[in-house]
């Protein structure tokens, strides 16, 4: 699904690598292997079904563009517990390791997660690990209202705009979730105390960055950097080292934001954000809000990325919503978001930009055919029709 013009689609496609230092990301590998090995971590809840029409539309993808997608399948979360014992079982990680990126799709089971020991919970013990494991320090949140589901979002038309295209860019593996000392300990008999610290050193500011400021480049030229730097330590210097940055790119406008008011305004005029540069906490917290302005979860993928080396990006693709025990095995979850993350996976891991392309036109036909999942069915659209997960997979792969 695009809504940036054929114009912005052609200077994506003549994307060149970024700066090779071990601290960059390179949007658009170079490489020219044919066959890519792809870890398929499906998870729990809706994860199974929405990854098969995943795996649908990447067959799809393969055939059109030869290509061969090694795609080996693994479990995780609940799904590893039961198999192995562990969230993130050893044999797990080890095919992870060896591959060239991840297709996650979503672990944790809010029935279960009580039941076992915090750190042994799916979220901490393989998504965080996961990411820490791989230095995915650059998490990549595209946001895109299209005006035909205009009717989704929850916000005023004429707050709409042409449609809301923005690029949450959120640093994923320092501030506050990994922070040293973490912990609870008892003060007093009976009175606890949790602590979480909030860390940032100069370098894991400046790469994040970097991200956001090439990022923008290819966009519409715009850094909004989010902080608070009127309170916290981590504030002030996350403004220092992002003004330093953008120095580098006369180009881009860059513009700071306290979070409190960034929250205000994705709400009163979402259509001034370009690129949102958030550290880790307050990007985990924008990205939902500025998610719900896209009517659903279940239209939202993303791509956390690691350190480019020897011009490959290690990636890790998921999307942005949960495991929706709910509605689990009803055939009634949105595909889109883990569908559109494979899209991603396709450029900033393997550089196919006609592959991402593909997929993100065949979302857009899928959707302009009238084909809705419950959570984006409008009942007073006359050319739409209720479909289920794997309906819509059939939508979208047939539109390859
Ligand atoms: C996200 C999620 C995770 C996070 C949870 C599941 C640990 O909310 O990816 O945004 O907080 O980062
Ligand atoms: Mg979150």
């Amino acid at each position: 699904m695009r809504i940036t013009s054929s114009e912005r689609v052609e200077k994506r496609r003549t994307e060149i690598s970024f700066a090779a230092s071990g601290n960059s990301v390179t949007f658009i590998c170079l490489s020219k292997m044919k066959t890519y090995n792809i870890v398929v971590l499906a998870g729990d809840g809706i994860g199974p079904e929405v990854m098969r029409e995943a795996v649908k539309v990447l067959r799809a993808v393969e055939k059109k563009f030869s290509l061969t997608l090694n795609l080996t399948e693994a479990p995780v979360g609940w799904a590893g517990i039961d198999a192995a014992g562990k969230a993130l079982p050893d044999d797990t990680l080890a095919l992870c390791k060896k591959s060239d990126s991840i297709l996650f799709g979503s672990v944790g089971l809010p029935d279960r997660d009580p039941t076992i020991p915090k750190e042994e919970r799916p979220e901490r013990a393989a998504l965080l690990r996961i990411r820490k494991e791989f230095g995915l320090f650059a998490n990549l949140r595209p946001v895109q209202l299209p005006k035909v589901m205009a009717y989704a979002c929850p916000l005023r038309p004429e707050r709409q705009g042409d449609g809301l295209d923005i690029l949450v860019v959120r640093e994923l593996t320092g501030g506050m979730y990994f922070g040293q000392p973490k912990k609870t300990e008892e003060v007093s008999p009976g009175v606890q105390r949790a602590i979480d610290t909030m860390v940032y050193t100069t370098p894991e500011i400046e790469r994040i960055a970097h991200v956001a400021f090439k990022a923008a480049q290819l966009r519409r030229k715009k850094v909004t950097s989010i902080d608070k730097a009127n309170v916290l330590e981590n504030g002030v210097l996350w403004r220092e080292v992002v003004t330093a940055v953008s120095k580098e790119y006369p180009d881009v406008t860059v513009e700071h934001m306290f979070v409190d008011n960034g929250a205000m305004q994705l709400m009163l005029k979402p259509t001034q954000f370009d690129v949102m540069l958030c550290e880790n906490m307050f990007g985990d917290i924008l990205s939902d809000e500025a998610a719900a302005l896209a009517g659903s979860l279940g239209m939202l993928p993303s791509a956390s990325l690691g350190a480019t080396t020897g011009g490959q990006t290690f990636g890790f693709y998921e999307p942005a919503g949960g495991t929706a025990p709910d509605i689990a095995g009803k055939n009634l979850a949105n595909p889109i978001a883990q569908i559109l993350s494979c899209a991603l996976m396709m450029r900033y891991s393997f550089g196919l930009n006609d592959a991402a392309d593909a997929i993100e036109k065949a979302v857009g036909k899928a959707i302009a055919d009238g084909n809705r999942t419950g959570d984006i069915y409008n009942p007073a659209d006359s050319n739409a029709k209720k479909v289920g997960t794997s309906e819509m997979g059939d939508a979208v792969a047939a539109a390859i």
